[in-house]
């Protein structure tokens, strides 16, 4: 997720660049850059890192003009750096862009072909191409921008500006948001409307395909064939704060409604459903080296390690490989039995964990080939493993893990489909059924999310209690130790997650009237051992939160509160089953007046021992 800013007006456009997008910093933060038009010419600065190291490159060396659009970067292709900070060019065609091109390779080789030189290492620069090959057929800026646009697969907002139509910005937006703005002297663009609060509240957001033409006394909405549309304004009243949070209370509300979104970027452009295979080229192993490895490893801590457990059942389902799942801390110190057989998966939302980061360490001094599930682009992690699948889910502002533990779920169903297909364990039929499955999960996640009501009645009824259970089975097992680390962590109520087969070993001690019980019971083959597991709870006057696959009647009349999820694949509840249970330590949280964004002695990336 980046941040784009766009301005044509009367006065200087830097300070209003740099303004804006010190507002977007939040959606990307690993590289910006501007352009204006000064006189002429485009002229462009980037910088590598935070914002305030291209205020600095400005400010030694400013840029004088009032046209102008800027952009923060969230990497998803090309490791941060200036070179591949945006804005990107193309001869006298200068833009900027948020969102995954799917098929900028074979764009890339096209426009190889035809001529055009890359200057950098990500998807974006093959747009800007495109858009210059149209200008050169001559064509005006606007078509050029729809012509183009029309040849890209995957999502886009793009501000886009032209040395042959100084004075005109062009937006476009697919998959991704973007909003324009007016005032009495100046146009504005951005990706939210966090950027322009400053200088409008009068703003019109860009549907799906819209093109706008934007000048500094008008602003023109076309669709994608060209014909002129019109858009309800919008009036933002959202405080400066809110909107940050695009109008949400706080960041783990905002990343947890993304998720959609979210899952869908991260499967973008990953898969063939002809072949019914997942196309990874970044993870670096061939099938042949797939074929050779005899075990896989999956380390991890917190959120992530949780992540891996899921991934141990779908792979040992799927692949049918033995699978070994450990946390950071622990593998680490254990001279642990790993070696040139195994495949060695580590799972990082930061990339910067410090027992991640020294388990992956190990496992590569002996021998072990390393890939990562990481979401930050460039992290340390990434640069260190033999092959990365990157988890394109922006940056997770929120301490407790929502949206990238589902992406590093989604990455995880597209390596063991990998897996399955390139070692033959899994037919095309097979592979083809599961991304239906895949491609089905942000609508059905969506559908969860709707029902956010349903999660908030339950939360007033509990929030009171002072301990609670969270029993699974199976590939759920590791969504109840989710959910009771997601409230634990950010309420501060203590919670357990347990194998629902192991409470009568012990747990089942602690229950009583004030234990609250949240019990996950797709309907899967164990449905009838949860169901007894439910039985005994009931029988110790535990008050009983049941998640249940919809068309479940029988768990409605024991338990005391039921949410139902659509029912799917087992091997794919895991990611419906989560999105409640998210939703429930948040609202118990909000409840109990806990500082929900930044708990307690936590911190969003642990980079020490
Ligand atoms: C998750 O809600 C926690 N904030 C924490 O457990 C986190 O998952 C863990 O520290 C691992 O972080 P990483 O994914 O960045 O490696």
């Amino acid at each position: 997720m980046c941040g784009i800013i766009g301005y044509v007006g009367n006065q200087e456009a830097v300070p209003i660049l740099i303004g804006g997008l010190s507002k977007l910093e939040y959606r990307g933060y690993d590289s910006s850059g501007v352009a204006v038009l000064q006189g002429e010419k485009i002229a462009v600065k980037r910088s590598v890192g935070k914002l305030v190291n291209l205020e600095n490159a400005l400010k030694a060396n400013g840029l004088k003009g009032t046209v102008g659009i800027g952009h923060t970067r969230w990497a998803t292709h090309g490791k941060p750096s200036e070179q591949n900070a945006h804005p990107h060019r193309s001869k006298g065609c200068v833009l900027v862009h948020n969102g995954i091109i799917e098929n900028y390779q074979q764009l890339k080789q096209q426009l190889e072909k035809d001529g055009y030189k890359f200057a950098s290492e990500t998807d974006t620069e093959v747009v800007a191409h495109l858009i210059d090959k149209y200008l050169q057929k001559g064509h005006k800026l606007a078509d050029a921008v729809r012509l183009a646009t029309k040849d890209v697969k995957g999502s886009y907002a793009l501000a886009v500006m032209s040395e042959r139509e100084p004075g005109t910005l062009i937006a476009a937006r697919s998959g991704c948001p973007l909003v324009v703005g007016r005032t009495t002297h100046a146009s504005y663009i951005a990706s939210d409307v966090m950027a322009m609060l400053a200088h409008t509240r009068e703003v019109t957001y860009l549907e799906e395909g819209d093109v706008a033409v934007v000048t500094q006394t008008d602003v023109q909405l076309t669709d994608s064939d060209g014909q002129v549309v019109s858009r309800k304004a919008s009036k933002i009243t959202w405080d400066a704060s809110a909107a940050e949070k695009s109008g949400y209370p706080h960041f783990m509300l905002k990343e947890i409604h993304e998720q959609p979104q979210t899952i869908l970027d991260t499967m973008r452009g990953r898969y063939s459903y002809e072949t019914g295979e997942a196309d990874l080229p970044d993870i670096g192993l061939t099938p042949k080296e797939f074929a050779a490895l005899e075990r896989i490893w999956i380390v991890a801590c917190g959120t992530s390690w949780h992540a891996g457990l899921v991934g141990k059942y779908l792979f040992e389902e799927m692949v049918r490989t033995p699978v070994q799942v450990d946390i950071g801390s622990e593998f680490r110190y254990r001279d642990p039995l790993v070696g040139k057989k195994d495949l060695f998966i580590t799972i990082s939302q930061s990339g910067e964990t410090a027992d991640t980061l020294a388990a992956a360490r190990e496992a590569k001094a002996k021998g072990a080939r390393v890939v990562s599930i990481v979401n930050v682009v460039g992290s340390t992690l990434a640069r260190e493993s033999d092959g990365v699948l990157y988890t394109h889910c922006g940056p997770e502002i929120g301490v407790a893990s929502t949206k990238a533990f589902t992406a590093q779920l989604t990455a995880l169903y597209l390596l063991a489909l990998h897996f399955a297909r390139v070692r033959n364990v899994m037919k095309v039929a097979d592979g083809q059924a599961w991304l239906d499955r895949l491609v089905r999960l942000p609508a059905l996640v969506e559908s969860v999310l709707h029902r956010e009501a349903e999660i908030v009645a339950i939360a007033k009824r509990y929030y009171k209690k002072r301990n609670f259970l969270f029993l699974g089975r199976g590939i759920n097992y590791p969504i109840a130790l989710e959910g009771a680390l997601k409230l634990k962590e950010i309420s501060y109520i203590h919670a357990e997650g347990y194998a629902a087969g192991e409470m009568k070993h012990g747990p089942i001690a602690l229950i009583d009237k004030d234990m609250p019980v949240v019990v996950l019971a797709p309907r899967d083959r164990l449905y009838d051992k949860t169901v007894s597991n439910l039985m005994e709870v009931k029988a110790r006057h535990a008050p009983v939160i049941a998640f249940v696959a919809e068309g479940e009647r029988e768990l409605g009349k024991i338990a005391d509160a039921v949410f139902t999820v659509p029912d799917t694949h087992a091997l794919i509840s895991p990611m419906l089953f989560t999105i409640p249970l998210q939703l429930l330590a948040y609202h118990l949280a909000v409840l109990r007046g806990a500082d929900v964004d930044q708990p307690r002695n936590l911190a969003k990336s642990v980079t020490v021992e």
